[in-house]
Order: structure tokens, then C-alpha cells, then sequence
């Protein structure tokens, strides 16, 4: 197919597309999207073993990423590969460990609640905007550290504003059509980037000359008080990008995943039962499978990128330098060999065998992998927690919601209509 079409059909069915080309063409086919170089796609789990632990100066990811650098900026993990990516991700892994994330839990279970108390009953009703506020608000207080208030409610506008126009699937053709240098220019875009990070640097400045930052345990607290190894502090620029990328990167694929979470289990009346009984025993087994469950069959990001620096070798063939090394997280999750019946949703399959870190990969892998796989996996386990001991939920109409593309995530297309009882 000429690259348009690919392109097109991307954009709109990207796992149709992965699907057909595999069953035509095999486990490594190669793609060509929009002004992207090659993408010569990967299916086989020790073929993606292989590229995530392979050398990180070969394999590139944030070059992989460029489409983001203008929305991100220079110094987002997202877009950094070597030695720069590795001095960055160690400044914020801290804000990601055990005991860190022992003390978001609070906040995530007071901002669920009372989201969800909020919620209509006897009509239907579309959670995945709300569960978008409710990720939202959970990163505007964990991750900035922002509490009530009229700042509050300015940061909320802006980032509400900056994050509609990123997930409006309008946008798509801007950001895979222009292109990362002339998107910088782009006046729509251009405008909500400056007043959100006006403010963003805003709360940095404050922050900086705050007298309890020893106290505080928000990652832009964290981050002021971080040390490169060579002791100097953080540049605003840096902060800045690092706390754009977390929103970025954590807001609307915890917020999908929740979603589809509930799409499938209102589908699944018995599993939804069963959730409902092991939550209110305080059981977690079941909870975390039907987690990864939902990450299996509806994993929010489908594919994620290596761009190499060198000629290797790969499943037999030769890749020359530049082109794009594609794990498909879609296709490793279908692969009937790996689950059995891949298309059904049943949670009890991850109680049978848990998940394999090359034939799960929700979150990718490596040195790349997801700096927010664990806040993610929380703040879903209690929001459903919340969700499923408080309500009856029903669909709002029985058929099936199919994966819909915004922007960069997969969405349930009637985001998750249901109705509350
Ligand atoms: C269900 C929700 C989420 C999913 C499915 C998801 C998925 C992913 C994937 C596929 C990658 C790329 C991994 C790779 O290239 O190998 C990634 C990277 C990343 N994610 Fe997430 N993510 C989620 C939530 C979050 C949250 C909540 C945060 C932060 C609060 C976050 C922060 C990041 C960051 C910073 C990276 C870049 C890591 C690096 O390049 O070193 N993500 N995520």
C-alpha cells in the first residue's frame, strides 16, 4: 500500500492494521506512517527481548518520540536517549518508589471517592471523561502538588485546555501532518504550550523559595531537591519538561485504561460479581488480574518505538541504521500461543499464570519501561476498588464499545457509557 494509505488506515484502525499485516505477512512486517522512516514491526517475544534489552545507544527511543519534543520539550525523558535519558529517569525514579507511592495513596483514594460519589445514578452516563478528570486531579496533587484554591482552578483550565487539544482525534492531522518543527509554530498549539508553562514555571519559582519543601512529598517538591551526580540542582527547563511529561504520559492512558476496564467488565456480568465480592472481602487477587487483564486485551498505547543508530541483526534479517524497531504490544497480547482464546476478556487467566515480562508488555520494556506502570496500577486498583463496592453498573447498551483512536490512545468509542445503580 502507498505510505498515505498506511497512514490513514493507521490512523483510524491501528490494530486492524497490525492484525491483517501480520496474518498476511508474518510476526516482523515492515509499516511506513506518515513522515516516519520505516517501521519494520515485531511480534515474537524473543525477537522484543532482544530489542529491550539491547544497547540503549543503538536502540533509540527518544528519537522514536520526536513527534512529542515540541509539546514536551528539549529535556523530556520521553525524547532523551543515552547518557542524557539515564540522568533524567535517576532524578525522577525516587518519586516512583515503594514508599513514595505508599504516600499518593491517600490523596488517589480521597479524589476517587468522592469523583465517583458525584456520579448520576439511572442514567446513562460516559465515565471516561470522568475518569479523565479523576487522573487529571490526581497528577495536579501528587505530581505538582497543587492543593484547592484559585491556582489551583488556573492550573486545571490550562492543563484541561492544553490536554483537550492534544486528545481531540482532530489533532491528529496536525501533529502527524506538520510534523515536530512546524507544529512548534502552529498558533493553536502555540498559545495553550506558553500558558501552560507560564504557570508551570510559576509553581516552580514558588516552590523553589517554599520553607517546607523538606516536608513536602509532591514530585515537583522532589525534583527542586534533586541533585544531578555532579551536584547541581535542576534547571526550570528541566522541571518543567520532566512535570509536562508525567502529565502527558500519565493522564489520558490511566484514564482510558479505567475506562475499558469497566467497558469490559459491565460486559462480563459474572467477573463483575466476582470483583465486587473479593473488594468487599478485602481480597486483591482478582482486582490486580482483571488490571492486567484490561491491559492485555485493551492495552491504551498498541506499539512503541526504537529508532537504531546502527546496523543489526534481527530475527534473520538485516536492519540498516535508522530504521524504526516496533514492538507491537497488540499483537504480543493476540498471539494465541502465548493466551489462549486472545480475544476473550477473562481476568482468571493471570490468577492461573501471572504475566511474562516480554509476553505482557502494557508498559513496554528495558530501560524504557513505563516510569508510571506502579502509580498507574495503583491508582487503578483503587479507583475500581471504589467503583465496584459502591455501585451496580450496567452497560448502557449491551453491544460491544470498539477501540476508537484520539490522538495517541485507543478508546472505547461511547467512552464507556453505563448506567449506575
Ligand atoms: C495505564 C496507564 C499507562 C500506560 C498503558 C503507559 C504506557 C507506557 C508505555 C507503553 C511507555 C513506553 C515504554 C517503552 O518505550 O518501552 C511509557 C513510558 C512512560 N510513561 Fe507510561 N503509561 C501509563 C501511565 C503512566 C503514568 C501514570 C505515568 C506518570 C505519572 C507515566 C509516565 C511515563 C514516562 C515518564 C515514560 C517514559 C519512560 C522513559 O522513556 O524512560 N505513564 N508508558
Amino acid at each position: 500500500m502507498h505510505r498515505a494509505i498506511q497512514t490513514a488506515i493507521w490512523s483510524r484502525q491501528a490494530q486492524w492494521l497490525l492484525s491483517q499485516s501480520r496474518r498476511r505477512l508474518g510476526s516482523m512486517f515492515t509499516l511506513e506512517i506518515a513522515y516516519e522512516g520505516k517501521w519494520v514491526v515485531v511480534a515474537d517475544p524473543d525477537l522484543i527481548k532482544q530489542v529491550f534489552t539491547g544497547d540503549p545507544k543503538v536502540f533509540h527511543a527518544g528519537e522514536g518520540n520526536d513527534v512529542l519534543r515540541p509539546l514536551l520539550g528539549e529535556h523530556s525523558l520521553l525524547t532523551l536517549d543515552e547518557a542524557a535519558h539515564m540522568s533524567q529517569r535517576k532524578l525522577l525514579l525516587p518519586s516512583f518508589h515503594g514508599r513514595r507511592m505508599a504516600g499518593y495513596e491517600a490523596t488517589m483514594r480521597e479524589i476517587a471517592a468522592r469523583e465517583i460519589e458525584s456520579w448520576p445514578t439511572g442514567v446513562p452516563y460516559r465515565l471516561r471523561p470522568r475518569m479523565q478528570v479523576m487522573t487529571l486531579e490526581i497528577i495536579i496533587e501528587t505530581v505538582f502538588g497543587v492543593h484547592g484554591g484559585a491556582r489551583l482552578d488556573e492550573l486545571r483550565a490550562a492543563l484541561r485546555d492544553f490536554l483537550d487539544m492534544l486528545t481531540n482525534p482532530r489533532m491528529i492531522v496536525p501533529i502527524l501532518g506538520l510534523g515536530p518543527d512546524r507544529l512548534r509554530s502552529y498558533p493553536p498549539f502555540r498559545r495553550r504550550v506558553d500558558r501552560v508553562a507560564r504557570l508551570i514555571l510559576g509553581e516552580i519559582a514558588e516552590r523553589r523559595a517554599a520553607a517546607d519543601l523538606e516536608e513536602r512529598d509532591d514530585i515537583l517538591s522532589l525534583l527542586v531537591a534533586a541533585r544531578h551526580e555532579d551536584g547541581s540542582p535542576m534547571s526550570d527547563a528541566e522541571i518543567h519538561d520532566e512535570l509536562l511529561t508525567l502529565l502527558v504520559a500519565g493522564h489520558e492512558t490511566t484514564a482510558t485504561a479505567l475506562a475499558w476496564a469497566v467497558e469490559r467488565l459491565v460486559r462480563h456480568p459474572d467477573k463483575l460479581a466476582r470483583l465486587r465480592d473479593e473488594v468487599r472481602a478485602g481480597e486483591d487477587a482478582y482486582l490486580t488480574a482483571t488490571i492486567q487483564e484490561t491491559l492485555r486485551l485493551r492495552p491504551v498505547i498498541v506499539i512503541v518505538i526504537r529508532r537504531l543508530t546502527e546496523a543489526i541483526e534481527l530475527g534473520g534479517y538485516e536492519l540498516p541504521a535508522g530504521v524504526n524497531v516496533v514492538p507491537s504490544i497488540h499483537l504480543v497480547h493476540r498471539d494465541p500461543t502465548i493466551y489462549p482464546e486472545p480475544d476473550r476478556f477473562r481476568p482468571e487467566r493471570f490468577l492461573e499464570a501471572p504475566p511474562g515480562t516480554y509476553t505482557w508488555i502494557p508498559f513496554g520494556g528495558g530501560v524504557r519501561r513505563c516510569l508510571g506502570a506502579a502509580f498507574a496500577q495503583q491508582e487503578m486498583a483503587i479507583v475500581l476498588r471504589e467503583l465496584a463496592a459502591r455501585w451496580t453498573i450496567r452497560p448502557a447498551d449491551p453491544a460491544a464499545e470498539r477501540p476508537f483512536r484520539r490522538a495517541i490512545t485507543e478508546t472505547p468509542r461511547h467512552n464507556a457509557e453505563v448506567i449506575l445503580s
